[in-house]
């Protein structure tokens, strides 16, 4: 009955980090963003389920080079990608991920797959096994720009913290370190939550190092709220920031209480991050003690951003 079903709401991000570079970048960002949040919206009003809707739209922006996750991730410090993804459906409240995949075009299908299965998390051998078993298609992620960036930071002797938040021909000339990763997260007609988040890692990094993507500190939901974050891992892993502001909400705060309590203890602690949020009202909101962070979101009535959000505040709020 039409009378039951609650506004769906929907907020993505590709990455947070140091600005964009111009009017440019922005407008094109801002494209890419929007062309995943109206398609994805316009399933959720026909009933897709929020775990669904976040699997789509992972599969959406990791297909999309400009976003360090699946095409057009980073290259580690030994030119090799690996990649990370999560997956968590409020409703269960259960959590599913790959850590440090190589050779496939969608880490988030695999942990989509792992979601029905006993071993719910795998690393990189049972990653690349599970592959085999499903019969995925060998893909190669690496795109010319990822690569250029590299053989750049290698002539530095990755002297950068990080490789850059999203592959712009014009960011090769610059030595800022900035950070990526996509993520998503719904609420769908039948008020329930997920979360999912994806990413190529830092960039330049030890081999073995493991994101926080594919970890409860990164990627987090239960009936209350949905969590994804982006930025630098360690950070994120240092805060526990998903589990940390989904707790919150489940202990009594409202998700704007949550968030800024959660955000004002990140600036303190010199934490360099963002996360989007949703919780069971419908609320949206979106925090980062980085820059900039790249997330587009629809609350039912409007599509909105966050890409010239730079002011003071830690924390911001859809309707
Ligand atoms: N947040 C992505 C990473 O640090 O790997």
């Amino acid at each position: 009955m039409a009378g039951n079903f609650v506004q769906p709401k929907l907020i993505v991000h590709g990455g947070a980090g140091s600005s964009l570079h111009g009017g440019k970048s922005i407008e094109s960002v801002r494209r890419s963003l929007y062309e995943i949040v109206e398609p994805i919206y316009a399933l959720l009003l026909e009933g897709v389920s929020a775990h669904e809707a976040v699997v789509q739209g992972c599969q959406m922006l990791e297909d999309n080079p400009r976003f360090n996750a699946g095409t057009g991730s980073v290259l580690q410090s030994d030119g090799q990608i690996r990649m990370s993804a999560a997956l968590m459906a409020g409703k269960t409240q259960r959590f599913s991920g790959v850590i440090n995949v190589s050779r496939v075009q969608h880490p988030i299908e695999l942990a989509q797959f792992l979601q029905n299965s006993d071993d719910r998390v795998l690393s990189d051998f049972g990653a690349a096994e599970l592959l085999r078993e499903l019969k995925l298609p060998v893909y190669n992620p690496m795109t010319n720009l990822r690569l250029q960036e590299w053989i750049r930071e290698r002539e530095h002797n990755f002297e950068d913290d990080a490789a850059g938040v999203v592959a712009e021909p014009e960011l090769l000339t610059t030595s800022e370190p900035r950070r990526g990763t996509i993520g998503v997260v719904v609420l769908d007609r039948e008020g329930n939550l997920a979360a999912g988040t994806s990413t190529g890692g830092k960039g330049f990094e030890r081999i073995g190092r493991v994101s926080d993507s594919a970890m409860p500190a990164g990627n987090y939901a239960n009936p209350h709220a949905a969590v994804s974050c982006t930025g630098i891992g360690e950070d994120i892993i240092d805060e526990c920031l998903a589990a940390r502001i989904v707790v919150r909400v489940t202990d009594g705060m409202s998700l704007e209480q949550a968030m800024q309590r959660s955000f004002a203890e990140a600036q303190q602690n010199r934490r360099d991050f963002g996360a989007i949020a949703i919780d069971a009202t419908g609320a949206i909101a979106w925090g980062k003690t980085s820059q900039v962070l790249l997330a587009a979101y629809h609350d039912g009535n409007q599509l909105g951003d966050t890409l010239e959000w730079t002011g003071e505040a830690l924390t911001s709020f859809a309707a």
